[in-house]
């Protein structure tokens, strides 16, 4: 039995659209993306999981957790992907899936993490610090923002004339649409040995 997978988006979906076209090409053998949620209902990601045929689901605010946590109850899911979700889970939603929630963020972790650092302003804060060299990471989720244990990095050079705009293209082409893919393989084995034990 593959583990089950849902990916909470918010926004475009290009990560998500990463995982289906991985998915699709057979390089998540020991997984299944079998429900798209968003919190927001414009979110593009929801249209790329329709056009994949994968089931979809919109939880908002108010008791937008405890939407989420029922959808997730309903589908039998086991492990959840966060891929551009942008709402900070609790320590009580977590607490559900220890271990089997994962995120991707774009900077190399422990850089440029935690609250408020989201979307453009980690690759402005990379710029602005000067490093020369930024990247992805895969991260299981905890109550800390960016705080859980890494699972995987993926390090991008910062070139002579980069904008923010330009570094987030390179980091997703780069780093984030490989790495993404690679980890939810990893830790829907991990889960689906669990279970035969
Ligand atoms: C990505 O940069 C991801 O690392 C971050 O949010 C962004 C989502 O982009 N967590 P998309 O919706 O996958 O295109």
């Amino acid at each position: 039995m593959r583990t089950r997978i849902a990916v909470l988006v918010s926004g475009g979906g290009t990560n998500l659209q990463a995982l289906i076209d991985a998915q699709s090409r057979g390089e998540i053998p020991d997984g299944e993306i079998v429900l798209v949620i968003s919190n927001n209902p414009n979110a593009y990601a929801l249209q790329r999981a329709r056009n994949a045929g994968i089931e979809i689901a919109v939880c908002t605010k108010p008791d937008l957790e405890a939407k989420i946590l029922e959808t997730l109850k309903d589908h039998n899911i086991e492990m959840i992907v966060l891929a551009g979700f942008m709402a900070i889970l609790s320590k009580y939603f977590v607490s559900h899936y220890p271990e089997r929630i994962i995120n991707i963020h774009p900077s190399l972790i422990p850089s440029f993490c935690g609250e408020g650092f989201y979307g453009l302003h980690v690759h402005e804060a990379a710029l602005s610090y000067g490093v020369k060299v930024t990247g992805a990471t895969v991260h299981y989720v905890n109550e800390i923002p960016d705080g859980g244990r890494i699972i995987a990095q993926k390090a991008v050079d910062i070139q002579e004339g980069d904008t923010p705009e330009i570094l987030q293209k390179r980091v997703m082409e780069q780093a984030e649409w490989i790495l993404l893919p690679r980890a939810t393989e990893i830790v829907s084995k991990r889960i689906r040995l669990e279970k035969v034990q």
